[in-house]
């Protein structure tokens, strides 16, 4: 596209155009990549006067013009937008959409919307709603307005789509704070074989190796199985569990050779230095997953306040609650839940390792299984590829995209989106808060919309926020005029 005079001082980067084509249609498109060129400072080679003079008008200036690629989203149809099939005449007049003239509704016919369109809080982007339960990513360095986006608009646009949500608040300062209710970690029950394999994290298998047959594992097990342990003291738990381990093994001892009968028991000893009342306290919680999914049911929304607990806990409660959900599916059950996890590569590192394998695991299954049982997964990640992203399983199955500003080690993932789109890698590097490249099943238009969102100003200003941040990120309870949201945003 060649600008008119002027026109330059108008016209911007991802500006939303319609091409009246003068073969046939109206043509929605993006305007990607603006260059201004001078003959007279040596640019390019072709000369765009031929165009001008065919429409009767004059060039921005004789030797200096500007001009814009076009990333076409497709021809408005009756029912939306639809793919466009006719060669765009080269002399065709292209508009500009501003204000009031919303061009949103083109795209589709939907109640359900997610922020707006970066240049007009008034263009509500619109959502296919039956896309949501292919999962969702979203990606952008910390500080690119992951939470806040999530908080914001994908809770809100979740609910409204019918959803019950579960958020797994890593930090515990992104949504524990604004929504009901937040319970913590060390409330949720985790079941015992998940306990086990906690244990057997931190115990280096008691004592064995992976493949070995673990007699001391499937004692512990089966003690965690048989023993009251729940709701009582840690040390009283411990106790208890160490005890009844301790007389299977025993009772097992009898029939094998006397030292593999010692064998066993130190082992279990030795096990049990490390399983400490500490380790033990971490799971007394009770609250069953089942109370979980209802109390989200109820409320529509539920917090898992992750911010006090070891990394591998925090593993273990997602796990619990994850493998109950998949349970579930399995008797085809349909969920119409969404499990939002903030941090994801805690969950789903590009390289999984210890616990962090099962929950890899299970995620993917969860995405599988959810596409046909109505469980949508949010993940939140700063990377998208490489050491700082999301494992590449995982990520393949976020079938929509959001993607801020992206840490320069993700610079070989924009350079693919640029391929695709003329996205030039050097924006998503200096993408502002707050705004996201919107992209994927969700999205009506074929081609990654920029979006962005209003925060209400209060937070803006860091005024509402309830909680303070110390240097080492670790939390202060402020005093300040501290509120809690019932539901999304006010
Ligand atoms: N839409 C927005 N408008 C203005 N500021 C925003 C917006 N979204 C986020 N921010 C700012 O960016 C900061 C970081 O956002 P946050 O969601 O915590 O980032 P991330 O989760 O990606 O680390 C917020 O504290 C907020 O001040
Ligand atoms: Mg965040």
């Amino acid at each position: 596209m060649i600008l008119y005079d002027g026109m330059e001082k108008v016209v911007r980067n991802e500006s939303l155009v319609v091409i009246r084509n003068k073969n046939g249609g109206d043509v929605l498109a993006i305007c990607r990549g603006g260059r201004g060129m001078n003959e007279n400072i040596k640019t390019s080679s072709f000369s765009p006067g031929v165009a001008y003079a065919k429409t009767g008008r004059m060039p921005s200036s004789v030797k200096e013009f500007y001009t814009f690629n076009l990333e076409i989203i497709g021809v408005i149809g009756e029912n939306g937008i639809e793919q466009n099939k006719f060669i765009i005449a080269p002399t065709s007049l292209v508009e500009m959409y501003t204000g009031g003239d919303d061009p949103m509704k083109y795209l589709c016919k939907s109640d359900l919307h997610i922020g707006h369109y970066w240049a007009e809080p008034g263009w509500k982007v619109p959502v296919l709603k039956q896309y949501i339960n292919y999962h969702i990513g979203i990606f952008g360095v910390t500080g690119s307005g992951k939470s806040y986006l999530t908080r914001y608009e994908v809770i809100p646009l979740l609910r409204k789509a019918g959803y019950s949500v579960i958020v797994m608040d890593w930090k515990g300062s992104d949504y524990a704070p604004y929504f009901e209710p937040a319970i913590p970690l060390s409330k949720v029950k985790v079941d015992d074989s998940t306990v086990l394999r906690y244990f057997s994290q931190l115990t280096k298998n008691f004592g064995y190796l992976d493949r070995e047959e673990n007699p001391v594992a499937m004692a512990v097990e089966r003690a965690l199985r048989t023993v009251e342990w729940r709701g009582k003291t840690p040390e009283e738990a411990r106790e208890k569990i160490y005890q009844h381990a301790r007389l299977i093994l025993q009772q097992n001892a009898s029939r094998v050779k006397k030292e593999t009968g010692m064998l066993w028991l130190d082992r279990l000893d030795s096990s049990f230095e490390l399983i400490t009342e500490e380790e033990v306290e971490r799971f007394l919680g009770t609250v069953e997953p089942w109370q979980v999914l209802t109390e989200a049911r109820s409320k529509g929304i539920l917090v898992i306040d992750m911010s006090k607990g070891e990394k591998e806990q925090k593993l273990a409660v997602f796990y619990s609650i994850a493998r109950y959900l998949k349970r579930l599916m399995e008797r085809k059950q349909t969920l119409n839940i969404a499990l939002v996890i903030d941090e994801g590569p805690q969950y789903a590192p590009w390289q999984p390792r210890g616990m962090e394998r099962d929950t890899t695991d299970i995620i993917i299954e969860l995405c599988a299984l959810g596409r046909s049982y109505g469980l949508s997964v949010v993940l939140l990640s700063q990377g998208m590829a490489g050491e700082i992203g999301l494992n590449a399983a995982v990520r393949r199955n976020l079938n929509t995209q959001f993607i801020g500003r992206i840490h320069p080690l993700d610079l070989e993932e924009a350079q693919k989106l640029a391929a695709s789109y003329y996205i030039s890698p050097e924006t998503l590097l200096t993408l502002p808060e707050g705004h996201f490249y919107f992209l994927g099943r969700m999205n009506p238009s074929p081609t990654p919309l920029l979006i962005s969102f209003q925060i209400n100003d209060d937070e803006r200003s860091g005024f509402a926020s309830k909680r303070q941040h110390s240097a080492d990120g670790s939390e202060i309870e402020g005093n300040q005029r501290g509120y809690k949201q019932m539901s999304g945003p006010r």
